[in-house]
């Protein structure tokens, strides 16, 4: 452990997954970007769902009853997690359904015109350069389909986005309704992106802005109050929850205006021959049977997040410090995006001329090292930043400096194989 204490100890124990060996070796888990590790209280939430609580929320019997006030309560969970109301909260699948939800209701607003939240020809989508392809893909296919513009804005050169290209681009907009959309945190440059900024500005010039707030949520203090954003997003799975279950978050007003993008059962009052009252929002965007496992799993690894979340921090810092310095004293790697310690999550995107990021990647998987490598789902950033492909370490607070010795000891193993 680091300046070990009891509580790290005792944090990292709360993971089974550490318990079993990997290619005969002790996991050394550093892809904790690409996805968390369970905590058994997370884990247990599922069993006990699956096992004495499993119902769908439809009914009236008292199963169904009792699963309709854990989702609910889940709601609030998330809602106080965020900082908003409950009824802001709307359930999905993970960030990739969010803003495909969020892209498409804009496209159904569009066709049906049936409110003043409309985009039209006019209108322009911004994009950061450095975005997942989640935040970009869904916002290229809306701005086809409306035929209004979609252009990027870029960043400066130590990774941080030029908020100078970014208001010359929104001050060209002539719409009454255009959308920037960015991340929190970047899921390669690992920069914290000032939104509270990037809002005030974008709000400025008649912009929405979208937020992608999936590297965000494990590692900062996130208030849609004080952050002024339209809207935001999260997968459960990255903050230690469950896969399949997520977040989309929308001011009111901008939920109530806007259209739902499926329809079908649990979303709608009622039903006529030719018409129907749709429920109002959340609900209205959560049509069919919710993933009630996933939304109770959410709810289980939020708690045990906040609970843990003074210890947490701590040791991420200690741990960033640490993994940064032991990775700027290898001769040649170059670390993309931030440097400023205080400005960013501990994700660190490298590469080393000469070495296949995949090879490194498959060569400390041979010594139970997991990390990432490739594009990380952002394309257009490495094509921005000139870089084919980088690997990537990224840190959670169940890692220990044991973790990153051993990395950096088989690392530089690998560097003098094949440098
Ligand atoms: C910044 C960012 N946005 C969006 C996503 C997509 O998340 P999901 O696959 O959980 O929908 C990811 C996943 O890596 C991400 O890092």
């Amino acid at each position: 452990m680091n300046p070990s204490s009891n509580l790290h100890n005792n944090l990292r124990q709360q993971f089974p997954i550490f318990g079993q060996p990997i290619n005969g070796q002790s996991l050394i888990y550093l892809d904790s970007a690409a996805t968390t590790q369970k905590p058994k209280v997370v884990i247990d939430s599922q069993i006990e769902f699956y096992s004495r609580q499993y119902s769908s929320n439809h009914s009236v019997h008292f199963l169904a009853n009792q699963c309709s006030l854990m989702v609910e309560s889940s709601r609030q969970c998330v809602a106080s997690f965020l900082k908003c109301e409950s009824k802001e909260i709307v359930f999905t699948a993970g960030s990739t359904h969010s803003l495909n939800l969020l892209a498409n209701a804009f496209l159904f607003n569009f066709l049906e015109s049936n409110s003043n939240l409309n985009l039209t020809k006019d209108s322009r989508i911004l994009v950061c350069i450095a975005e997942h392809h989640s935040n970009i893909l869904p916002w290229q296919r809306l701005s086809k389909l409306i035929g209004c513009q979609l252009e990027y804005f870029g960043l400066t050169p130590d990774g941080q986005i030029d908020l100078l290209d970014l208001e010359s681009k929104l001050k060209s907009n002539t719409s009454k309704v255009n959308l920037v959309c960015v991340s929190h945190v970047s899921n390669v440059l690992a920069t914290i992106n000032p939104l509270d900024k990037i809002c005030n500005l974008s709000h400025k010039y008649n912009s929405l802005v979208v937020a992608d707030g999936t590297q965000a949520v494990s590692h900062l203090e996130v208030d849609m109050q004080k952050l002024d954003v339209d809207f935001y997003c999260f997968s459960g799975h990255k903050i230690y929850g469950p896969t399949g279950i997520g977040v989309l978050y929308g001011k009111s007003e901008l939920l109530n205006k806007l259209s739902v993008d499926q329809v079908g059962g649990e979303m709608v009052n009622q039903v006529e021959l030719l018409g129907n009252n749709y429920k109002s929002y959340p609900w209205k965007f959560e049509a069919g049977t919710a993933n009630f496992a996933g939304i109770i799993g959410l709810k289980s690894a939020l708690d045990w997040f906040v609970t843990n979340k003074v210890e947490i921090e701590k040791i991420e810092i200690q741990l960033q410090k640490y993994l940064h310095l032991e990775l700027k004293k290898i001769p040649d790697l170059r670390i993309i995006g931030s440097d400023n310690p205080k400005n960013r999550i501990p994700l660190f995107s490298c590469y080393l001329p000469r070495i296949n990021s995949l090879d490194l990647a498959i060569e400390l998987d041979l010594w139970g090292i997991a990390i990432r490598s490739g594009q990380h789902c952002t394309g257009l950033l490495h094509e921005y930043l000139d870089v084919f492909s980088t690997w990537r370490v990224s840190l959670a607070a169940y890692n220990t400096n044991e973790d990153i010795d051993f990395f950096i000891t088989k690392l530089k193993q690998v560097i003098s194989k094949f440098g």
